[in-house]
């Protein structure tokens, strides 16, 4: 039998294993007329391709321990995976083709030891920037965009987005009922690299008072005198949504460490706390700040997301099917489609201010259809 491997890379978040769940049925039974490929279940994204050992296939079911990287997956295992966060295969930012560290021919040997007929990697731009550069160098991936961050290029939507939402959301119902009854403004920082698409869905979704995203510098003094204003109008507490990637005008982005991954990307986090601070001292209100973090990748995923999840699974064994790799599974226009590895590569999206950001209020637009 034909095997195809399958792997996710980067950040965790819920959906994943929904994702390898309706892969590994989709390729166990693909309808009449069409041969069934064996799944082989990659740990640890790309590492594994880079550590494990070729000659060690575990069997369905088994652990894969801390030597193991490979092993098949059937519909027995995966059944009940659709409801489970997280990844099932386990995740890293290895990059094989570092610049400074290229194991990009280890992972090209391993493919073809393994006897992989296509690789499918579940992930940002990150994961899928190595199977576009496979693909460039023959061998057959797929894609599959996986990403709270929703920047990836070449579709609307990518699996883990709708779930974090919902945290937002969540979280922030639940900050309410204590900001309330201590009268305090709470700055929430999400996550989103330098993207806001989740800060400002989240925001809006939580119904958030002011929303600070990383396409438009803040002024400091314009989100103070918003706070202040409220308050006076009698309102006893304000909530206020920042991305992590969001910087004030003429400042610069707040990191959590110092360095790089392996990427290339610096590790954002902190700019919650320098605005609650700021917000405290120019108005006088008691601010608290609450980084949100990776409970946004936490848990197990909402309805949309296992819908999506299973769907992106199935268009990725049809692709395989059909002998189109070098492709993406993309949701464009309310359709699933593919589009080609290599156009969406070094392509982010990012918000778009003018049609969905008010630069005053900062907030979502309160015109959406023309007036
Ligand atoms: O890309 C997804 C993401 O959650 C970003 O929003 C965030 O900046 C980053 O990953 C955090 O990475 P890590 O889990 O490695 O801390």
């Amino acid at each position: 039998m034909k095997k195809v491997g399958i792997l996710t890379g980067g950040g965790d978040c819920p959906g994943l294993n929904g994702v390898i769940k309706w892969l590994v049925k989709t390729c166990e039974d693909p309808g009449p007329n069409e041969v069934p490929y064996d799944v082989i279940g990659i740990r640890d994204g790309w590492k594994g391709l880079v550590r494990g050992d070729p000659d060690r296939i575990l069997p369905p079911f088994a652990d894969f321990g801390e030597e193991g990287y490979f092993k098949h997956l059937n519909s027995a295992e995966v059944r009940p995976w659709d409801r489970q966060g997280g990844t099932r295969l386990g995740t890293s930012r290895t990059n094989p083709f570092n610049p400074k560290n290229d194991r990009s021919d280890v992972v090209m040997r391993n493919i073809e030891r393994l006897g992989l007929h296509a690789v499918v990697a579940i992930g940002g731009e990150d994961t899928l920037s190595v199977a576009a550069n496979l693909a460039a160098r023959n061998i057959p991936t797929v894609g599959v965009p996986k990403t709270i961050d929703r920047d990836l290029a070449g579709t609307e939507y990518s699996i883990g987005f709708e779930t974090a939402v919902n945290v937002i959301t969540e979280e922030v119902d639940r900050l309410r009922t204590t900001a309330g009854s201590h009268s305090r403004t709470f700055v929430v920082e999400t996550m989103g690299r330098h993207a806001g698409h989740l800060a400002l869905q989240g925001g809006m979704s939580a119904g958030a008072y002011v929303i600070l995203i990383p396409e438009y510098d803040y002024d400091v003094e314009q989100v103070c005198s918003l706070v202040a204003r409220r308050r006076k109008s009698g309102v006893r507490y304000s909530i206020v949504i920042i991305a992590e990637g969001a910087k004030p005008s003429g400042g610069d982005v707040v990191q959590r460490t110092s360095g790089l991954d392996d990427f290339g990307h610096v590790n954002l986090g902190g700019v919650g706390e320098v605005l609650a601070q700021q917000i405290a001292k120019s108005t006088g209100l008691e601010t608290r700040a609450v980084v949100l973090s990776h409970l946004q990748r936490g848990g197990t995923p909402c309805a949309y997301d296992r819908r999506m999840a299973r769907n992106f699974g199935i268009c990725a064994a049809n692709l395989i099917h059909s002998g189109r790799t070098g492709r993406m599974v993309s949701f464009l226009d309310g359709k699933y489609t593919s589009v080609p590895l290599n156009e969406i590569i070094g392509k982010l999206t990012l918000g778009d201010v003018e049609r969905e950001y008010d630069t005053v209020l900062y907030n979502g637009k309160r015109t959406i259809l023309p007036l």
